[in-house]
């Protein structure tokens, strides 16, 4: 990936950040997943007056992206204001799909905290194979 294709990831996490639903937290989150074939799907934070039943940003855009029938993923860019990390669901959700995916960690202005492989962030990470030994 060039740094224009990530700025445009990162672009497009900022933008649907703006429409996170977070009345509870105030923390907006955005995230940008890239598949494979090129396409881009972004999700948003959308919380609950029952918490638990909120969904992170991350999970929003894999719900959609697989939804929609697309299962390859190269990266992911997820915005905060603080450049907060990924949830451990979050990650665990995407390791099924992507255990390789890169995952650009930024915030409100762009700025990149971290830029790392998903098993660095979940490393020994859980999957189907372990359920068939
Ligand atoms: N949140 C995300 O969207 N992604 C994460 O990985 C961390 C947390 C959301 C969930 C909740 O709406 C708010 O941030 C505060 O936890």
């Amino acid at each position: 990936m060039t740094d224009a294709h990530i700025q445009n990831l990162i672009d497009h996490a900022i933008t649907v950040s703006q429409r996170a639903y977070a009345p509870y937290s105030g923390y907006h989150v955005g995230a940008a997943l890239l598949a494979e074939d090129g396409q881009i799907f972004t999700g948003c934070n959308v919380e609950n007056a029952t918490y638990p039943a909120g969904i992170c940003a991350e999970r929003s855009a894999l719900v959609k992206a697989v939804s929609e029938g697309v299962r390859d993923f190269t990266a992911i860019a997820v915005v905060t204001r603080g450049g907060g990390t990924p949830c451990g669901i979050c990650r665990q959700m995407l390791y099924e799909f992507a255990p390789n995916l890169r995952v650009i960690i930024a915030d409100m202005n762009g700025t990149i905290h971290h830029d790392l492989a998903l098993k660095e962030l979940l490393p020994y990470g859980f999957s189907g194979s372990d359920l068939r030994k």
